[in-house]
């Protein structure tokens, strides 16, 4: 085998919840009168929760003390979770679902590296609660991607070298992170057509051609 582990961001790759946190940041940024929309959105891709306020309120002329953008990013943690709660194991794509299990029958160690603090909330509605062999994500790290702590974190927690784990990733944040980290980056959607991506995958299952 040529990577022993594979670890797969979770939002826009395991599964698409980017529609919901759109959602949920429009209706904040409604409430407090800032423009918001689809453009803006994609630049929140792999970014923490606390990062993407930050972009959205650059279009803000107001100040925000601490507190206050706690409180925002709250008020979207409320809205986003109320939309995940609709969230259903048909939300799991077949195609997801069954590379996945090739690649465990092949003998990979599988895990998750998300900067989401939502993660388990989010496995638990897609029907992949207790699934992965490991999950780092936004509640065990201080550094979100483009940093490689949430990857670095993965690697450790399955007990493997960088150097033995491929990492799945839709946005340019996550393949920055894998390629600080040192690990080679598959890339999907907008990241498949970014330079520092070192597989391009059209489909989820092109992993099944490159972890062999
Ligand atoms: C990432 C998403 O997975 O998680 C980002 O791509 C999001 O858009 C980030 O901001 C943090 O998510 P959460 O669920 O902790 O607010
Ligand atoms: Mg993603």
């Amino acid at each position: 085998m040529n990577y022993k582990g594979v670890i797969f961001d979770l939002d826009g790759v395991i599964c698409f919840t980017d529609k919901y946190h759109y959602q949920a940041w429009k209706e904040m940024a409604d409430e407090i009168g800032v423009y918001f929309d689809e453009v803006i959105n994609n630049r929140l891709r792999g970014v923490s929760r606390m990062a993407s306020l930050e972009i959205i309120l650059e279009r803000s002329d107001k100040t925000y003390s601490p507190k206050e953008k706690e409180e925002l990013a709250d008020k979207k943690n409320e809205i986003y979770k109320q939309l995940l709660a609709q969230m259903t194991p048909d939300d799991l794509s077949e195609e997801v679902k069954n590379t996945l299990d090739e690649l465990r029958s092949r003998g990979c160690q599988l895990a998750i590296g998300s900067s989401s603090k939502n993660t388990k909330m989010i496995l638990s509605q897609i029907g992949l609660d207790g699934y992965f062999d490991a999950i780092s994500d936004g509640t065990n790290i201080t550094h979100s991607k483009p940093d490689p702590e949430v990857f670095l974190k993965a690697a450790e927690y399955l007990g493997m070298p960088v150097t033995d784990c491929l990492v799945v990733e839709d946005a340019q944040a996550g393949i920055d992170a894998a390629a600080a980290g040192g690990f080679d980056g598959a890339g999907i959607g907008e990241a498949a057509v970014y330079d520092k991506t070192t597989y391009r995958l059209n489909t989820f299952s092109d992993l099944l051609a490159v972890v062999k």
